[in-house]
């Protein structure tokens, strides 16, 4: 194989890894998710939810607990247990706190909750993940951009399953 395409598929597996503690925060928080709401029902001037009922306490406590285990994992394998840690509690609660901005921006356009926001119903978790994972580690550009294309089919993928199996009321 030309040895550029194997270089790509080399960094999209290792995008794949480093992205893991915030794909699983997401279906984390999708899956264990539910229950009171993160705003507590409340809504803004403008008469619509904060956030809405798909933004819950348990989802948002849930996911970042889940992207730190995961992150400790691979500090283990790397042989840096507490930078390990800290890169998973940014990736899992970036992704948390960017699907909880998604979600803002949703109500605040007056798309109702579940209803679509194309890309950024795809994009708003790892665009929180990649922001506050910057913070503790250089991400390189051509990363970030092979990292928003993998997450847009992964997405779309998962939320298709979420589908079949009755966790999702739509496909996409
Ligand atoms: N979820 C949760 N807590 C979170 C994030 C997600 O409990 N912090 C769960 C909710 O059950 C939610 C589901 O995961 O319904 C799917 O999340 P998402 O697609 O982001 O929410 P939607 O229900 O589509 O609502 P929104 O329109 O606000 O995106
Ligand atoms: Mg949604």
């Amino acid at each position: 194989m030309d040895s550029s395409i194997i270089s790509v598929l080399t960094l999209a597996a290792y995008s794949i890894y480093f992205m893991l503690p915030a794909y699983l925060s997401n279906v984390s928080a999708l899956t264990f998710g539910g229950g009171t709401p993160l705003d507590l029902g409340r809504s803004l001037k403008d008469g619509r939810r904060i956030l809405g009922d798909g933004v819950t306490w348990r989802g948002t406590i849930i996911g970042p607990i889940v992207g730190t285990t995961i992150g400790t994992l691979q500090g283990i394998v790397a042989g840096d247990i507490i930078f390990g840690a800290t890169l998973g509690l940014s990736l899992g609660g970036g992704a948390i706190i960017g699907d909880a901005c998604g979600s803002f921006i949703k109500r605040r356009i007056k798309i109702e909750r579940g209803r679509p926001a194309p890309i950024m119903d795809q994009l708003d978790f790892a665009v929180g993940a990649l922001v506050f994972a910057s913070l503790v580690v250089n991400i390189p550009f051509n990363m970030i951009i092979l990292i928003i294309i993998i997450t847009v089919f992964f997405h779309l993928g998962a939320n298709i399953i979420a589908y079949l199996l009755g966790m999702k009321n739509v496909w996409y």
